[in-house]
């Protein structure tokens, strides 16, 4: 095991393995015969989109956008920023944006009218984790791993002030 446990584990490695197995199978159903881009946001989808993409049977490439949310450490303001772009053009392709956790939303609805005005032949969006205040937003999230309560987690990419990100499990952050 890598690190402490710094809260209980709300989601276990395993769960982890055997959902995101069941997501993939799911996205490859959907994208046969299609042209998938998978655009991971940094840094917090980094480990869910490198282990959706192995488990894929269809082919697909791969991109990364980074963001930057001003707030707090816990809190998105919901005012995005783009700090990494993506390298290519998604004109007439098939896009799958993957994301760690939809809390207000407001990260996401950014990223899906930013990069629906570059014309993709489609738009869709996966996320690993979702909170109450996603379903209230309504942004029709084709693909949800898990939904949690209302609580902070951090591991398997998520953190809370660049800390736990290494953890292989999903777990809650006290206080
Ligand atoms: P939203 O814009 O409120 O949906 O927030 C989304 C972003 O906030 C995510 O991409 C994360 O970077 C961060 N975030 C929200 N909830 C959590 C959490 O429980 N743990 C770690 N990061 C979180
Ligand atoms: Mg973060």
């Amino acid at each position: 095991m890598s690190g402490a446990v710094p809260g209980e584990v709300l989601v276990t490695r395993e769960r982890l393995t055997e959902r995101v197995r069941e997501m993939a199978a799911e996205i490859s159903t959907d994208y046969a015969g299609r042209d998938l881009l998978v655009v991971g946001i940094l840094k917090g989808a980094v480990f869910f989109t490198a282990d959706l993409v192995r488990e894929l049977t269809v082919p697909c490439e791969i991109d990364f956008m980074s963001v930057s949310s001003y707030g707090s450490a816990t809190h998105s303001s919901g005012v995005v920023r783009i700090t990494k772009d993506l390298d290519v053009a998604i004109e007439g392709r098939d896009v799958l944006l993957v994301e760690d956790v939809i809390d207000s939303g407001r990260t996401l609805r950014y990223l899906m009218r930013n990069l629906s005005a570059r014309d993709p032949a489609s738009l869709e969006t996966c996320a690993l984790l979702s909170k109450p205040a996603a379903d209230r937003l309504d942004l029709g999230t084709r693909y949800v791993g898990f939904r949690l309560p209302d609580v902070f987690v951090v591991g398997y990419g998520l953190d809370a002030g660049e800390r736990f990100r290494e953890l292989p499990y999903i777990s809650a952050l006290p206080g």
